[in-house]
């Protein structure tokens, strides 16, 4: 199974496309037990996202077999070298504590640019020996585009800080960035495992124009062009953001995210059926449309 499940929705009122608030708890669980019957294995939540781990201890996710990923949040600014490898340790305890798990099947940098700074050694050591110890299976970074990769590994990936078992990366039908840089081949032919995630780009792709927010307008010439090949092909936008995102080869799975049990049967539907794979100039060259933190309003 290729589906990993996203778990921003579960810790926070989250998403352009999400009217109902933070996902309640129940709906939460009946998501995990869904989405665990349909062979997904994989979580991936973050430090950041308010409640979602806390909710995921509380909920035994990790009693009932999900492998959980999560985010170290970037260092603070006041932090003394000395204490990086103090404060690695104790934030990622607190993970694991709220998780209710022993260890963790990976820890991401959610801050991947802490490495480059005056830290960046102090920091890369502390994840390592946190490998080493077994609190967690596996290093990686969380980007937002190619040039954090360009600025982190300008030496490539052979030559990384820490090691790269997993980068998670934006994808989607209308950001091919992560293919199109050539880091995909690149990352995938070295051994990091690629975990894709917006492949809905927040739920956008899934929106009527008509309830495009006036604040994206930008994004209303990239997204009339998918609209338009998805009425040619007959085909429906959730179905087909999702072809795309289980067909890139390179990758390890897709993280999806769900605000609701609906969002979930709908994927797991989607999931079955077969059609046109959207093609290649579909791409969008509008960075703000396919970075969120520029969504400003
Ligand atoms: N039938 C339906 O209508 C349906 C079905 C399924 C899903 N959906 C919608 O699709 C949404 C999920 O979309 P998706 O799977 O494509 O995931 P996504 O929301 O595009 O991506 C998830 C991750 O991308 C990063 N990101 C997104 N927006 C950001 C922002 N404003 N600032 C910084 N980082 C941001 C966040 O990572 P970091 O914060 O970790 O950096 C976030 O955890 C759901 O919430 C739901 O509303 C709708």
């Amino acid at each position: 199974m290729k589906i990993a499940l996203g778990t921003v929705q579960f810790g926070l009122p989250y998403g352009i496309a999400n009217r109902g608030g933070q996902t309640p708890r129940d709906a939460a669980a009946e998501i995990l037990a869904g989405a665990r019957a349909a062979g997904a294995t994989l979580l991936d939540t973050a430090i950041a996202y308010g409640e979602a781990e806390t909710v995921l201890g509380e909920i035994g996710a990790a009693r009932s077999g999900w492998r959980i990923i999560t985010k170290l949040p970037g260092l603070p600014a006041d932090l003394p070298a000395a204490e990086i490898g103090h404060w690695c340790r104790t934030t990622v305890e607190g993970s694991l504590r709220r998780l209710g798990a022993d260890h963790l099947e990976g820890l991401l940098l959610h801050r991947p640019d802490d490495l480059r700074g005056p830290h960046g050694p102090a920091l890369a050591e502390a994840l390592i020996h946190l490998r080493d110890r077994g609190l967690t299976a596996a290093t990686g970074i969380s980007i937002y585009g190619p040039e954090d990769l360009d600025a982190l590994l300008p030496e490539g990936p052979a030559r990384a800080p820490i090691p790269l078992d997993i980068v998670q990366s934006p994808a989607n039908v209308l950001d091919r960035r992560l293919e199109s840089s050539g880091w995909a081949a690149r990352l995938s032919q070295g051994g990091t495992r690629l975990h894709l995630r917006s492949a809905f780009l927040q739920g956008l792709l899934l929106m009527p124009l008509s309830d495009l927010p006036t604040h994206l307008s930008h994004a209303a010439p990239d997204l009339r062009r998918w609209q338009d090949w998805l009425a040619a092909t007959g085909s429906d936008p959730l179905a087909a953001a999702l072809r795309f995102a289980l067909s890139r080869d390179y990758a390890e799975c897709a993280v999806l995210g769900m605000d609701s049990p609906d969002h979930l049967k709908q994927i797991l539907a989607a999931a079955q059926t077969d059609g046109p794979l959207p093609p290649d100039d579909l791409h969008s060259t509008n960075a703000t449309l396919l970075d969120p933190r520029r969504w400003n309003r």
